[in-house]
């Protein structure tokens, strides 16, 4: 079924043409939409993804020597560097995240050997979707493939993460790694960013996410993003500081010991403690509602996740917010809200899965009619919870 898939199509075809061979591999890694618990990783809190069935495939074959040629078949370039000396590349991001991930594994301790591959993704770059964990976590499962190395998956998230910190430049939580790396079908991983641990919640029957891209690019998420980083961390420090005891991150501080020194805290930093203390609380409640069926309860918990982002958080945009409007306003639609990031990219939707055609007919329509004249183009597609990452062999 796998086989089926569009990127991998175009990962083998690509890699037949270019290196007059077969690949003996093919590493599927998903995209990950976010169903609640925004920017609660990197301050050890509690998130809920699912792995989704839209992939990048990473089709490969080993060589006898320490170079890495890598063609990104979507982007018209190419890379090729030794393992003996992988720098950051000035010119071309996109090469930082498999060179990250090839120096975090060998810094490891792991030796990796050469390879040729051909990089093809159906995950839409910028949308929130998570396309860097993707390349991350496809090339990682395709280098330690070659050199026999089982690392343990949690681990080999935590070596991605730190290829996007040192490469990218990205301070990214464990969220988008952890779950391509450990998604399952028909299940939202519910994750203790503290100490990875994890757990499966089975998603409700009759209810289908839906993905509504605005076509905003996410033009300042990475510097923006790493402010919020230091606001978190500047609130803990406020927290610490008035509540008189050492406090590690946000996860360690209540609502009720927020609101005592609420008015203490200098604006913004006590509307991002916030956010991030109310969402963990409705991670655990939405987790409650899926395994009781309350959809409706469920729903209300996306659309004030949507709020305290908007408000508390400032990651919203008018496109977002407009999207979300136009989501809620068709019957059969139980919630909605901005998923990943923010500053642009998509919502995620909770449907009735009787009510798929009528969002796909009516949201976009709706969305123009709020933004007016020059509105983006939306894109709006169904997704499914899917498994993690995995490595096909095509040859043995
Ligand atoms: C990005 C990061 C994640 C997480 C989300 C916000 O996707 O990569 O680690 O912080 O933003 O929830």
């Amino acid at each position: 079924m796998l086989a089926e898939n569009k990127s991998y199509q175009r990962s083998v075809e690509n890699f037949r043409q270019v290196f007059s061979t077969e690949p003996e591999i093919v590493t599927f890694a998903p995209g990950r939409v976010n169903l609640i618990g925004e920017h609660t990783d990197y301050n050890e809190g509690f998130v809920l993804p699912i792995a989704v069935d839209i992939f990048l495939c990473v089709a490969a074959k080993p060589r006898n020597d320490r170079i890495v040629r890598v063609v990104a078949a979507d982007l018209n370039d190419s890379d090729e560097f030794s393992l003996d000396q992988i720098l950051r590349d000035e010119e071309a991001n996109w090469r930082n995240y498999h060179r990250g991930v090839a120096w975090a594994i060998q810094q490891n301790g792991i030796e990796l050997k050469g390879i040729d591959a051909v990089v093809a993704s159906d995950i839409p770059m910028g949308a929130g979707l998570s396309s860097s964990a993707a390349i991350e976590v496809g090339f990682a499962l395709t280098f330690l493939h070659f050199v026999n190395a089982d690392v343990p998956r949690p681990t080999l998230a935590q070596w991605c993460q730190l290829a996007e910190h040192k490469f990218a430049g990205v301070q990214c939580g464990i969220m988008d790694q952890m779950i391509a790396l450990l998604g399952k079908s028909n299940h939202a991983l519910l994750l203790d960013c503290r100490d990875l641990s994890h757990q499966l919640v089975p998603l409700p029957k009759g209810i289908a996410f839906v993905v509504a891209d605005t076509g905003v690019p996410r033009t300042l998420a990475a510097s923006e993003y790493n402010i919020r980083r230091q606001q978190c961390e500047e609130a803990v420090q406020w927290l610490s500081k008035l509540l008189e005891r050492s406090i590690k991150s946000l996860r360690d501080v209540t609502l009720e010991e927020l609101a005592q020194v609420f008015n203490d805290i200098p604006d913004p930093i006590r509307r991002r403690a916030r956010h991030v203390i109310t969402e963990n609380n409705r991670v655990w409640s939405f987790q409650q509602a899926m395994r009781e069926g309350a959809l409706r309860r469920a729903g209300a918990l996306l659309l004030a996740s949507h709020a305290s982002l908007r408000d508390d958080y400032e990651v919203s945009c008018r496109e977002l917010d407009a999207m979300v409007q136009a989501l809620t306003s068709v019957n059969g639609v139980f919630g909605a809200r901005l998923t990943g990031a923010g500053f642009g990219g998509a919502c995620l939707a909770m449907v009735h899965e009787g009510a798929i055609e009528q969002v796909f007919e009516e949201v976009p329509r709706k969305y123009k009619a709020i933004l007016g004249n020059g509105s983006p183009e939306p894109k709006i597609f169904a997704v499914h919870a899917s498994e993690g990452a995995t490595v096909q062999k095509l040859i043995d």
